[in-house]
């Protein structure tokens, strides 16, 4: 039995830096199963911050694309927006194709230690304006930051007032709201006119109870952490009802086992088997059918050409590796029901 999908859009994805080791390992896994993919600017040492940075990055991705033999595959640029962006940083970035700008609130999570305080965040107006102006997507790490005094299972549903005015400001904005993580968010994504949510594979099937429940899992450690089951239970029914405003963001996050086992690093690697993991989830809900919707629906909010190409999935057992590229991928060492072909 074979399962027919689109070579869709994964909406949110980290390549890491160009000169990391990952970055020429990891970006096959996406390139060649999606047909674009918005690339995250928080890389270190040196974060995407305005259009030419995000130009070097695209030529480098596109090379390791090439070198790998691998066409169709268009990477989406974004930038990172800091204290320091402006509406010309914001012009210029639309001139060199970017087509979003990423919030990371102040420490919130991997390399985000150049992030917004909320109140710089809401005195960003002239930026915002800008982004509605030339129509670049305004994409939200959303968690109130910690700085804050925000307990962290809480730091999602804190950001919604957040949230809130800026959708009600600027009302022509189109907003994403990534990696939603509690019901509360998916209801007031569905709410708010001009906002849609990225929701990842990981968070369609872990718990808080898979991170620390048993033994503490470093490799099952996202931001947003995995919240509770009837959370998760929200999530699944967002992704699986065919909705136009929640689309498929891996969150891919690739870090080495060495660094989630020394410094307790957020992320977790999706991408080899993300398509694998979405079938099996949409398919114990009896709701395959509409797992070409979760992978597409992200297509007008970024003005993507409709997918032509196609992805074969077979049904054939499969065993994730327990580590690939010195990095444990999600559902190390399980066996998955579906296989890309
Ligand atoms: C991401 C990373 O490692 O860059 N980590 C994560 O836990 N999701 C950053 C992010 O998207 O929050
Ligand atoms: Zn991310």
């Amino acid at each position: 039995m074979n399962l027919l999908l689109p070579r869709g859009h994964d909406l949110h994805v980290h390549f890491r830096s160009y000169d990391s080791k990952l970055f020429p390992n990891v970006i096959g896994y996406t390139a060649r199963r999606f047909s674009s993919a918005l690339v995250m600017p928080n890389t270190s040492p040196n974060p995407i911050l305005t259009g030419a940075d995000a130009d070097a990055y695209r030529h480098a991705i596109l090379k390791v694309a090439d070198d790998q033999g691998i066409t169709g595959f268009t990477p989406l640029m974004t930038i990172q927006i800091t204290e320091s962006t402006t509406p010309k940083t914001i012009a210029d970035a639309h001139t060199s194709g970017v087509v979003a700008g990423k919030v990371y609130p102040l420490g919130v999570t991997t390399n985000s230690g150049n992030g917004l305080t909320i109140p710089s965040l809401m005195r960003k107006h002239d930026v915002w304006q800008a982004m509605a102006d030339v129509g670049m997507v305004l994409c939200l790490h959303g968690e109130r930051p910690f700085s804050a005094n925000e307990f962290c299972l809480q730091a999602e549903v804190s950001f919604l007032p957040t949230l809130q005015w800026l959708s009600k400001t600027f009302c022509l904005l189109k907003i994403v709201m990534e990696h939603v993580t509690t019901a509360e968010a998916v209801e007031e994504v569905l709410r708010l006119p001009n906002v849609y949510a990225t929701i990842t594979a990981h968070h369609l099937r872990l718990t808080l109870n898979d991170v620390i429940g048993g033994n503490l899992d470093p490799h099952a450690f996202c931001k947003p952490v995995a919240k509770t089951p009837e959370d998760r239970n929200a999530l699944l029914l967002a992704a699986t009802c065919g909705s136009d405003k929640i689309f498929f963001g891996s969150d891919s996050a690739p870090h080495t086992i060495e660094s989630k086992h020394l410094s307790g690093c957020a992320g977790i690697f999706s991408a080899p088997h993300a398509l694998e993991c979405l079938a099996e989830v949409f398919e114990d809900e009896g709701k395959l059918d509409n797992l070409p919707k979760f992978l597409t629906a992200g297509a007008p909010v970024y003005n993507l050409p409709a997918s032509t190409e196609t992805i074969t999935l077979e049904r054939k057992e499969q065993e994730v590796p327990k580590v690939l590229h010195q990095v444990r991928p999600y559902r190390a060492g399980e066996t998955l029901r579906w296989k890309v072909v």
